[in-house]
């Protein structure tokens, strides 16, 4: 790739959307927002804006960059608006079936040569470039959640994608100020495949009686993590852990292990930090 991307859109304005926007706008790219959902994408600016205020004030970033990050952001409410752009990045829901729908639509919307990013963080990158008419142009581009923060983008191909498709990826993360590393399309490709068995177990510990708190603390001076398992699944979503853990499980071939503490929390609309409690209670 000889030109950094001037300008993407990101389907679904969630946590990752949002973040992979907010990244990409960072260096001047022109990134447009869509969600499915009327409004979110208006919503999920202003959630990149409160951040970017709050970052400022911890010395993160410049008022430039903030200033350049949203000015950068365009929400949209119809997908055509961004016909032309060089990179489409989906985050939408982690299902199969939703992501290929997303897909075959983005290939009727877009012109040939956009290169088209899925940030599935589970699901096998052929399986989802199954009913395209060119999955070529389909790779799995992993981001990890902080997007800010988080150094480290898996890039994943599918058993058809192109050389140049992983190269304009790779490319473009470098240029966010990113680390690609090349993982290969099994379950959980390398970071998620790892942290399952860690979350399934301090799910299991937690059933056994531990609490959270002592969970989390051991990990964090036992193994200096950053964070512990608990805080951690509540900073993801836990609505977002079990879906992992359930495709986690498909993809190996075993039964699905989530415990009951998940998803009766999940049940419960308790989904961690978005929603204010999860594990720990948070003050909105
Ligand atoms: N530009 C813009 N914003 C920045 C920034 C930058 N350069 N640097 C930091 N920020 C922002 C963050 O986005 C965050 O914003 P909010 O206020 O909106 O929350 C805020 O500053 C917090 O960052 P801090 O650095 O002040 O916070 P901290 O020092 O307490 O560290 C942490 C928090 C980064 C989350 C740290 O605890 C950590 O690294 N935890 C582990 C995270 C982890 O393991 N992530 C992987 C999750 S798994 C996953 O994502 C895979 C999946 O598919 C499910």
């Amino acid at each position: 790739m000889n030109s950094p991307i001037q300008n993407l859109l990101v389907v679904g304005t969630g946590t990752m959307g949002g973040g992979i926007a907010q990244v990409a706008a960072a260096v001047g790219a022109t990134v447009f927002l869509y969600d499915l959902v009327p409004g979110a994408a208006v919503k999920a600016r202003q959630r990149i804006e409160d951040s970017l205020r709050r970052a400022e004030t911890k010395g993160y970033v410049t008022a430039t960059v903030r200033e350049r990050t949203l000015k950068g952001l365009r929400p949209i409410e119809c997908m055509d608006e961004a016909r032309g752009v060089a990179v489409v990045v989906e985050a939408v829901r982690e299902e199969l079936s939703v992501k290929q729908a997303v897909f075959q639509e983005l290939e009727k919307k877009t012109q040939p040569e956009t290169s088209l990013w899925t940030n599935t963080s589970m699901i096998s990158i052929t399986e989802i470039a199954r009913p395209m008419r060119h999955p070529e142009r389909l790779v799995g581009v992993h981001f990890f959640n902080p997007v800010p923060r988080m150094e480290l983008v898996e890039i994943i191909a599918g058993e058809r994608t192109s050389e140049a498709t992983l190269v304009t990826a790779e490319a473009s993360v470098r240029h966010w100020g990113k680390t690609p590393v090349r993982a290969p399309d099994r379950p959980g490709f390398i970071v998620n495949r790892l942290l399952d068995a860690l979350l399934r177990e301090a799910l299991a510990l937690h059933e056994e009686g531990v609490s959270h708190m002592e969970i989390d603390t051991a990990v964090r001076l036992g193994l200096n993590f950053p964070m512990g398992p608990m805080e951690l699944m509540d900073l993801v979503g836990l609505d977002t852990i079990q879906d992992c853990l359930k495709s986690q499980a498909a993809g190996m071939k075993r039964p699905v292990d989530c415990g009951t503490d998940l998803p009766r929390l999940v049940a419960e609309g308790k989904f961690g930090k978005k929603s204010g409690e999860g594990f720990y209670t948070y003050e909105t």
